[in-house]
């Protein structure tokens, strides 16, 4: 029962049949283990894009029946997506941005707090935390030494600190460890003091049922994602939050859309939504993004969410049985996880492991860093002094040195199989380790482990040419 759903779910992603090449000239089904980095179509997805494009015009911009059909489809797609994540239309806004980066940069310009009322964590991707500590001088929740935060620490600095902090901003799952935060209690904590909370959920909206405001539980005051990590590739994010926080003042980008009249003596913004959403719209993507959403919600998509988690703990005690093989955060049995892992086998570099698995197992993970620095240095347990160095590597442009994990991050898609299969190929790595060391050199331009036989980059350059044919 549970193989024959799943089977029908999987058969809905597109591309699972391409083979790619390994080292040694043969091809191999891709097994995709970097679902947090963005994830593969669903066919589905495709499908409903394709019926529309023949319609596709512009929004707010014309009259034929086209552009009114176009204005449409936009209202209705950002309709369905507020109904998703529970944000009610009378008092809240959706905003269609590129991704969540351009979400949380948008929302760190426009929110008026002062220089310090702001508090992130220690655990969040660059996305989270650059620009609140550029432009809002954050603050930063310290973590556990298992990378969990610390909510006494939260608690500390909403109570104590000064300026008094308005805004907490968190990831609801980490890309490094995919520690699911406890967003009810955060949420609770940062009300009761009088701040706001701001979810950066591109890791946790595409597996787990997330809403702004939904009954009996906490509100959470802002949310920002990415289509492309919820199996909807087509240049649309979102940023929710009230309506209010954008209504006012100048909004982070301005031009044609944003206004109703301009004149030689001044500017007169458009009502929300459309001053805060700059230029052409991106239709397409909305269109792609609320397609995703339905068809998760007709998917049971409490089912995938448990089906993930249940693959998650499967993987996490598989890795276990690699010798010297080291996990970082607490372990999913312990501690709510998405399904993502970071590891490194002791004494192979990171950089090593993944190229292995690429050019010799058909299998993409991610390494390094995962732009997430602070949280992997405090994993990796980095001194001051180390860091430093490694900064300073960094700007010498050697990168094969530089600290950092492999990363594998499950879709709903993935199975058991797959694991076992990545499992086998990090036992033969363990075992074959100096071999397998020979038969890679380090690309002095980037830093990447590439096979020392084989043109594998001109094989990639002459498929890249292939999608180049008009
Ligand atoms: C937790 C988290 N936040 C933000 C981002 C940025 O997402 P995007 O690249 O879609 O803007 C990522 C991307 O990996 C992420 O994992």
């Amino acid at each position: 029962m549970e193989k024959k759903w799943h089977d029908r779910i999987r058969a809905d992603i597109l591309g699972l049949d391409r083979k790619v090449p390994l080292a040694d000239g043969t091809k191999r089904p891709y097994i995709n283990l970097d679902n947090a980095a963005t994830t593969p179509p669903l066919a589905p997805v495709v499908k409903v894009v394709q019926s529309f494009l023949p319609w596709y015009s512009s929004v707010h911009r014309g009259f034929g029946y086209k552009s009114q059909l176009s204005t449409e489809v936009y209202h209705e797609a950002r309709r369905q997506i507020m109904a998703f994540f529970g944000v009610p239309a009378s008092e809240y806004i959706a905003l269609f941005v590129k991704n969540t980066s351009e979400g949380l940069n948008k929302l760190a310009q426009r929110l008026p707090f002062e220089e310090g009322a702001v508090l992130s964590t220690w655990m969040e991707h660059h996305s989270n935390d650059l620009p609140w500590r550029l432009w809002k001088q954050a603050r930063f929740i310290e973590l556990t030494p298992d990378g969990c935060l610390d909510l006494a620490d939260l608690e500390r600095k909403l109570k104590k600190g000064q300026p008094r902090i308005k805004l907490v901003t968190v990831c609801g799952a980490s890309n490094v460890t995919g520690i699911i935060n406890p967003l009810q209690t955060i949420a609770e904590l940062a009300h009761h003091y009088g701040a706001q909370i701001a979810v950066d959920a591109a890791q946790l909206a595409p597996h787990y049922p997330l809403r702004l405001r939904t009954d009996g539980a906490e509100p959470l005051d802002y949310l920002s994602f990415s289509g492309h990590k919820i199996y909807a590739p087509f240049g649309t994010g979102v940023l929710c939050g009230p309506a209010e926080s954008f209504r006012t003042g100048t909004p982070d980008q301005v031009g044609g859309g944003t206004v109703i009249a301009v004149s030689r003596e001044g500017v007169v913004f458009a009502p929300l939504p459309d001053r805060e959403e700059v230029g052409t719209p991106n239709l397409i993507g909305a269109v792609a993004l609320a397609a995703a959403l339905r068809w998760l919600a007709r998917n049971d998509f409490k089912r995938i969410t448990a089906y993930e988690a249940a693959l998650t703990e499967y993987a996490y005690e598989r890795l276990k049985t690699v010798p010297g093989l080291i996990l970082y955060g607490p372990p999913p049995k312990r501690y709510p996880r998405i399904g993502v892992i970071s590891f490194n086998l002791e004494g192979i570099p990171h950089g090593l492991v993944a190229a292995f698995l690429a050019f010799e197992a058909g299998i993409g993970v991610r390494h390094g860093c995962f732009c997430a620095r602070p949280y992997v240095h405090h994993l990796l347990g980095l001194s001051k002094s180390a860091i430093l160095s490694y900064e300073n590597l960094a700007k010498a442009g050697r990168k094969c040195l530089l600290p950092g994990m492999v990363r594998v991050s499950f879709g709903f898609y993935n199975t058991k199989n797959e694991i076992d299969l990545l499992v086998d190929a990090l036992k033969d790595l363990r075992q074959e380790e100096e071999k397998i060391k020979n038969r890679y050199r380090i690309d002095p331009a980037t830093g990447e482990y590439l096979p020392k036989i084989g043109n594998f980059k001109g094989a990639l350059l002459r498929h890249t040419k292939t999608f180049f044919h008009l």
